[in-house]
């Protein structure tokens, strides 16, 4: 190819190979019906690169060159969709009962630091919800349970002596960095009541950009789920529509490197079409009001 822009005919082994490739890279796993998807987005990458054979391209792949090459076509194999106020019935129950007994627990045994994550964030509104629950949390705690220090004007969105990390991690560097920089268009603020977007955003111009206050207690980095080198000592994880890419064998794995990443008592959510049974024995499930989460449980070795 790809001078004449024409595709490059692939074979079943050659789609394996890379199959294989990107499951061993990221716990990805392109089955029959998705291989669709991989064979398209392969013939993207080998016309972005003006390449004109299967063994070209993965050759690249595997060179020491190849790891730029790497991110792009993960950046291209990725689903990245998401909204605000994902799965509502789930965040309730996590704002209304899970939230509200861990500030209780952490505040009656004085520590007063919560650190939470979201793994496989997207474009950043799941953890950018997750911190306004928080701080909508925090506000109504202190309300019933006034610190003694003198509380200053305005009001932080974290009130001392509290502390919130909301850590936000992927694999995907674009989505990373529109993330960051966290401005919304109006469709994307669609599922954000008027309430949330008088509170924790400003308007500029048509779109819509986090307060400076909500972007500071949020901090994005890359992380693979592959590898084992993830974010510790965690309250709360969110995980959600990202194990539904994986196969089997490495969802275990995920969710047992989870519960290791979790604090004692911790809470887990997954996606709404995602489950863990008969995935682990670390995790009892809590459901209320349509909404699902786990909470990890020591297991006796
Ligand atoms: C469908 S989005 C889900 C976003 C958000 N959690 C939600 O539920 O709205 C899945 C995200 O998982 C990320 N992802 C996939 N595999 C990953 C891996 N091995 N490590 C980290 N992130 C990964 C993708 O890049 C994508 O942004």
């Amino acid at each position: 190819m790809t001078t004449t822009g024409a595709a490059v005919q692939l074979t079943k082994s050659e789609l394996k190979l890379l199959q294989s490739l990107v499951y061993q890279e990221c716990g990805m796993h392109f089955d029959e019906r998705r291989t669709h998807f991989l064979e398209d987005r392969l013939q993207r990458r080998l016309r972005e690169r003006q390449l004109d054979s299967f063994y070209s391209y993965y050759r690249l792949l595997i060179s020491d060159k190849g790891r730029e090459e790497f991110s792009q076509l993960l950046e291209d194999l990725t689903v990245n969709e998401t909204s605000f106020f994902r799965n509502k019935a789930q965040l309730d129950l996590f704002h209304k009962y899970i939230l509200e007994d861990l500030l209780r627990q952490k505040h009656e045994t004085k520590q007063h630091s919560l650190k939470l994550w979201s793994a496989g964030c997207s474009t950043g509104q799941e953890p950018y919800t997750m911190a306004m629950l928080v701080a909508d949390g925090l506000a109504y705690f202190t309300l019933r349970n006034p610190p003694e220090a003198l509380v200053t004007f305005p009001k932080p969105l974290v009130p001392p002596p509290w502390k919130v990390e909301i850590r936000a991690s992927d694999i995907n560097y674009s989505v990373l960095r529109a993330a960051e920089e966290g401005v919304y268009s109006a469709s994307q603020m669609s599922t954000v009541d008027y309430n949330y977007r008088l509170r924790y955003f400003d308007k500029v111009g048509e779109r819509y950009a986090v307060k400076k206050a909500v972007k500071d207690i949020v901090h994005f980095d890359f992380h693979n789920l592959k590898t084992e080198y993830l974010p510790q000592h965690n309250d709360v994880i969110f995980c959600r529509n990202v194990m539904m890419y994986f196969d089997e064998a490495e969802q275990k794995r995920l969710v047992e490197k989870f519960a290791r990443c979790l604090n004692p008592g911790g809470f887990l959510f997954v996606g709404h079409a995602e489950s863990l049974l008969n995935l682990t024995n670390a995790f009892t499930m809590i459901y209320r009001n349509s909404g699902t989460g786990y909470q990890k449980v020591e297991v006796p070795r």
